[in-house]
């Protein structure tokens, strides 16, 4: 198994040198929410969507720090919407990120309330002015996540998993609910890149494909590591898609199909990235291929 690209990790410690000054210590009344906001912002995460963000505005010409609070923003939801599913209510997680869920540790107000404030301070980072962004690029990103992110998208696909649960499902119900709750906002992610840097359509609609592709194939190799990964690696509990009767790719199709699945999903999406060249292709099939075949 290889190691994680070194892009991945050099953006990683950009972004949370960003996070960190978008999400202070605050000595304030309301204290509490600051602290459990960056308590599961701040630490661990493979911040993949913030790196499709900065990267697809790279090979439209940006520069990618100037993409960096906008893909803080995205990290945000990612992180919002993490604290949500692992509400009792939801998927009943007692751990993330190798440590105790949000609400294992604030309770359940606070948690529900410090995903409220993830996803509204992620909005507020978008819509602020961005140095080397035109601001009509910045509404297109904006208008983008907004989409990826609610009933059209991540929030749509939570609630069909839920519907899901202790019943079976028909191949085309497990693919709309894994394109929603986990495509979409890595479909997102790339495009609003693209949108940012005021790429030709052609391009967005390239990264979104692209981005949808991984995002299938990246809950398959999530599926499938709830089965066979190592709770310590993987940072949450193991098994805990068969505890609460999910519906999953691994559930449904076998590991060995699941194997040839994230393959052909893989070559399907670096052929929608073919428009963004030979610089695209290397960095975009590093990302994809260790993410197939990561342990954690
Ligand atoms: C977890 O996403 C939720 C899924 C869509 C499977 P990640 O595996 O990207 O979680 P972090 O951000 O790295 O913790
Ligand atoms: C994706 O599904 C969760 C979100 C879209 C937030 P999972 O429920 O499988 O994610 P994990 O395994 O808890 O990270
Ligand atoms: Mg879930
Ligand atoms: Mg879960
Ligand atoms: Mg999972």
């Amino acid at each position: 198994m290889s190691s994680a690209p070194v892009k991945l990790k050099i953006y990683a410690e950009m972004l949370e040198k960003e996070l960190e000054r978008l999400m202070p210590k605050e000595e304030c009344l309301q204290s509490e929410i600051f602290e459990a906001c960056r308590y599961s912002l701040l630490e661990g995460g493979k911040r993949l969507r913030p790196f499709f963000c900065m990267t697809f505005f790279e090979l439209c010409g940006g520069k990618a720090e100037d993409a960096l609070s906008f893909a803080a923003g995205i990290e945000m939801i990612q992180s919002y919407s993490l604290i949500h599913d692992d509400l009792p209510c939801m998927d009943d997680s007692d751990y993330r990120r190798g440590k105790l869920s949000n609400h294992k540790v604030y309770g359940y107000s606070t948690a529900v309330l410090a995903g409220d404030a993830l996803l509204n301070r992620a909005f507020e980072v978008f819509t602020s002015p961005m140095e080397g962004i035109k601001p009509l690029d910045q509404l297109a990103a904006a208008n983008v996540m907004g989409t990826a992110s609610g009933v059209y998208g991540m929030v749509g696909g939570q609630v069909i998993d839920l519907a899901l649960e202790n019943r079976q499902c028909t191949a085309e119900e497990l693919e709309k609910m894994v394109s929603l709750k986990t495509g979409a906002l890595i479909a997102g992610s790339c495009k609003s890149g693209c949108c940012l840097a005021g790429a030709s359509l052609e391009k967005a609609e390239a990264a979104y494909n692209f981005g949808m592709a991984v995002g299938l194939a990246f809950q398959i190799r999530d599926d499938m590591l709830d089965l066979v990964g190592s709770s310590e690696q993987v940072g949450k509990p193991m098994g805990s898609d068969a505890e609460n009767n999910k519906n999953t790719y691994a559930s449904v199709y076998g590991l060995e199909k699941c194997e040839q699945l994230v393959k052909e999903l893989t070559d399907k999406a670096l052929e929608s990235a073919s428009v963004f060249g030979e610089e695209g292709k290397a960095v975009l099939s590093e990302i994809a291929l260790w993410l197939i075949n990561r342990t954690y």
